[in-house]
């Protein structure tokens, strides 16, 4: 990964660890995140619980705040407040959170949420000073279909349209194809990689190049301690959306040898 950009290591907890649960696994694995966070200069950790486990973990974070930790919802409505049951708003994850998950594909594919939707909620996030992580990514059949270039484009297109052009460096992208989240059979870094260039590519196409060198772009699909390495040392490649992995102590080895990867490349 090229240097300039700082690296972000995120983990989505999904729909695991009610408060007590959070509590004890942050506890349990934050002296030794704060370790690796503290070793590298160019590197973000974000940890995306449950909404409704984020004010415990936001009181762990804040007893001995680490500029490098930060905390991420999983996704929120675009609107600021009003008669919208079940939803949280921008307004009320900023007072938690740095960082927001937006698009992921569980929403898209069980909420059906739509780009238009992800759109919405992205420009929201922005003019409350949230960072979104949008994701994208093809499902089993356009991969084997040979359309994943084509899905990235049309999710990029209507995903992240109409961007202030002077936040348009503010957003991180996700790429994690479908077909690699849960299944234990991760892209390859060079595979990856391809895509990855692409969206940067596509994304200057949009909003310049300075935006687009400035983008970080995240690889998330079966993500462990064992392949990241492979993913980070892609020049194109920014970091990692953890699942799985994430809510085990495997997350810190991720972060560890992502460091330890990026020491070596960049040197
Ligand atoms: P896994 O790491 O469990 O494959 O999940 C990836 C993901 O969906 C992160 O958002």
């Amino acid at each position: 990964m090229a240097h300039t950009r700082t690296a972000i290591i995120a983990g989505n907890w999904k729909m695991n660890y009610g408060l007590k649960q959070a509590r004890e696994f942050v506890q349990e694995i934050l002296p030794a995140l704060e370790q690796v966070v503290a070793s590298y200069p160019h590197i973000l950790s974000i940890l995306c619980p449950p909404a409704i486990s984020l004010e415990t973990v936001h009181a762990i974070l804040s007893e001995k705040p680490v500029p490098h930790i930060e905390l991420g919802a999983q996704n929120m409505y675009f609107e600021e407040k009003g008669a919208f049951t079940g939803e949280i708003s921008p307004l009320m994850v900023r007072e938690l959170c740095s960082t927001v998950i937006l698009g992921h594909s569980e929403r898209r594919t069980y909420f059906g949420e739509s780009d238009e939707q992800v759109n919405k909620k992205t420009l929201a996030a922005l003019i409350h000073g949230l960072r979104p992580i949008v994701c994208i990514g093809e499902n089993l059949e356009q991969y084997e279909m040979g359309e994943t270039g084509e899905v990235i484009h049309t999710q990029i297109k209507g995903s992240l349209a109409n961007l202030p052009t002077q936040q348009a460096q503010e957003i991180v992208i996700a790429y994690e194809p479908i077909w690699a989240i849960g299944t234990g059979k991760a892209a390859t870094g060079e595979g990856a990689g391809k895509v990855v260039h692409l969206i940067r590519h596509l994304y200057g196409e949009m909003y310049g190049s300075e935006a687009a060198a400035s983008l970080r772009i995240l690889y998330g699909g079966s993500v462990t301690s064992g392949n990241i390495s492979e993913f980070i040392a892609h020049p194109d490649i920014d970091g990692a959306l953890v699942g799985g992995a994430s809510i085990k102590a495997d997350f810190v080895e991720i972060a560890r040898k992502m460091v330890e990867t990026m020491t070596q490349v960049v040197g």
